[in-house]
């Protein structure tokens, strides 16, 4: 266990019960995996601002990431990542080491059924089940009243409602809304891997979103005719080629044929060999799109 000014970094179970044990109640947690940015920075300013304790996790947990995908070249910036932390106000980080999560024989899984299958489950089948078990456990580890997510992964959002709520886990999901570049672009550690060109083509996923935004706002129910705004401007992008383009329930993540209530509108785009996502939430009439930084 170390201690850098007064926030305190535990490295195993032990050390976090043993730095938990005292923390004042509600106690805030925000998982991460590691390579913090702003985005990770409005995350655990809300925790500091609602919680009389805030605890954060560093880990890049291989379980959700695909065979195809690369976990050994994922962004480790520890000393950055702790500094960070400290200046939003953390109390307890948990670095933890892979054997610790996935002990030797690991075969525990916690699968949220149907809300992992579509949209990035398509592509990437193990990944939400690597998340929810990664993030029960956290929350088995940290015993947080609260838990704080982002808006930048909504089907995440949706996956770790429904584990807390079929698992009985007695905290508080908050979701942040997405911090963006001022020029729309959501804030994501895969932004690092982007040349000039591929950069300046990357806002295209936010004018797609705002186009259908605005096509709802004109009074277009159609969740085709939604989709379809958001196709023709991905396709006047070369260097962006679309995955999916979604107008979801946000709750169920089923594609909608008429936006009546709640809606979700995400998108997945490969802008040259990197994939991007965002999407925009319609909640109870109001929209929420995310921040412009600066
Ligand atoms: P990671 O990608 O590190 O993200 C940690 C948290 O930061 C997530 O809740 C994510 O939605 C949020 N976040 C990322 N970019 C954001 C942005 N631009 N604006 C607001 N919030 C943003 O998501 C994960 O890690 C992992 O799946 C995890 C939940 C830690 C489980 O391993």
């Amino acid at each position: 266990m170390t201690r850098t000014g007064r926030m305190t970094v535990a490295s195993t179970p032990e050390e976090l019960r043993e730095a938990r044990r005292p923390c004042p109640s509600p106690f805030g947690l925000v998982p991460t995996m590691g390579a913090l940015h702003a985005g990770h920075a409005a995350l655990v300013r809300r925790a500091r601002a609602e919680c009389a304790s805030v605890g954060a996790s560093l880990f890049v947990n291989p379980t959700q990431f695909g065979p195809a995908e690369d976990l050994s070249k994922y962004p480790r910036t520890l000393g950055r990542d702790l500094e960070l932390l400290e200046a939003c106000g953390a109390d307890v980080v948990y670095t933890p080491r892979a054997e610790e999560v996935y002990p030797d024989g690991f075969q525990t899984f916690v699968t949220v059924e149907r809300l992992s299958v579509p949209l990035e489950g398509a592509s990437r089948p193990d990944h939400f089940r690597g998340v929810a078990t990664v993030v029960a456990k956290l929350f088995l580890a940290f015993a947080p009243d609260r838990a704080y997510f982002g808006q930048k992964d909504a089907q995440q959002v949706a996956v770790v409602r429904r584990m807390v709520r079929d698992l009985g886990f007695p905290l508080r999901v908050v979701v942040v809304p997405t911090v963006r570049e001022r020029d729309g672009l959501a804030l994501s550690s895969r932004n690092a891997y982007l040349s000039p060109a591929e950069r300046a083509s990357a806002p295209v996923l936010f004018r797609a979103l705002s186009s259908a935004r605005e096509a709802f706002d004109r009074g277009e129910r159609s969740g085709g005719r939604l989709r379809t705004a958001m196709r023709s401007v991905l396709a006047r992008e070369p260097l962006a080629e679309p995955l999916y383009v979604s107008v979801a329930d946000p709750e169920t993540l089923e594609e909608l044929g008429e936006a009546a209530g709640d809606l979700l509108l995400s998108l997945a785009v490969r802008v040259g060999p990197t994939r991007l996502i965002d999407n925009f939430l319609l909640e109870r009439g109001r929209w929420e799109t995310g921040i412009l930084e600066g």
